[in-house]
């Protein structure tokens, strides 16, 4: 496959994720990193990710990677666990080096698990994540790795990522499902005081969640540590923070109708956004 030429010129951060979810992300990026350009992209007609296989998901967020450098960011956040669980690690060793090695794609898990464990005091931690996620066993090994010595317990929460994606987060459906998965892991390990919101959709549902788990245990939600994680990432890189232009300017693509999105995603940001369609692969 013939690469396209890409520009050297400084560009804008990119910010990937399947849907909506990555939105939380760049809103705790924004807050921190308000001068810089950022371009985000939702494969909102692709989504949810979380049920699909590895190569389905490697093979999509390549698409999206290619497209985002394309579009002049050198600089990548795949603000997607089940991303960043199963297509980073290829991406960043059998790809990059061919795309261009002076660009970056980096994820969301690394930098959350990193502080993990300052917060847990029972040294009992709990996953709620995608399917996807919670198969590739991505938070267990990396937590394992720094903090071999806490107990993690995953559950997969298959039903939260369409609630969020259909606009149903606050409806009185989306109660039953939120329970669910929140006894399923308690279940497992009455142990735990920390839970970790391991899929960038779920803090959308974070005032429900908060009402069904247990008033002692902490829920964190990511964004917060993935912006920290970026901000100390261009103080210590001045190469890639160079390559960053900043003009505080957001732009918005999707690979769904632009209304949909502009619908959707103005809820989130609670302010109006305009989004443009792109296409990536045969969508
Ligand atoms: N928001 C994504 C995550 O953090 C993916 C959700 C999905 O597409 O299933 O895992």
């Amino acid at each position: 496959m013939k690469l396209p030429l890409l520009s050297q010129n400084p560009g804008p951060i990119g910010i990937f994720d399947s849907g909506y979810g990555g939105l939380t992300i760049l809103n705790k990026i924004r807050e921190k990193l308000p001068q810089y350009d950022y371009i985000y992209l939702g494969d909102n007609a692709r989504s949810p990710y979380g049920t699909r296989s590895f190569e389905i998901v490697y093979e999509f967020t390549l698409q999206a990677v290619n497209k985002l450098f394309e579009m002049g960011c050198h600089l990548i956040i795949l603000a997607c666990n089940t991303a960043s669980a199963k297509a980073l690690r290829s991406i960043q060793i059998n790809d990059l080096p061919n795309i261009d090695a002076s660009r970056r794609v980096l994820g969301v898990i690394r930098p959350t698990v990193e502080r993990i464990g300052d917060i847990t005091a029972s040294r009992h931690v709990g996953i709620l994540a995608t399917a996807g996620t919670i198969r590739s066993e991505s938070y267990p090994m990396e937590i394992h790795k720094l903090f071999p010595d806490i107990k993690v317990s995953g559950v997969a929460c298959p039903m939260w990522v369409p609630l969020v994606e259909n606009n149903e987060a606050h409806s009185e459906g989306a109660d039953y499902f939120i329970r669910k998965y929140i006894d399923q892991l308690m279940e497992k390990d009455p142990k735990i005081d920390t839970i970790l919101l391991g899929c960038t959709h779920y803090p959308i549902l974070l005032p429900k969640i908060q009402r069904y788990v247990p008033k002692n245990i902490r829920v964190v939600p990511q964004g917060e540590y993935v912006a920290d994680s970026l901000k100390d990432y261009l103080k210590r890189h001045p190469e890639m923070d160079r390559k960053c232009t900043r003009n505080g300017s957001c732009l918005f693509y999707t690979t769904e109708a632009e209304e949909k999105f502009t619908e959707s995603a103005s809820t989130f940001l609670k302010q109006k956004v305009k989004a443009t369609r792109i296409s990536l692969g045969t969508v």
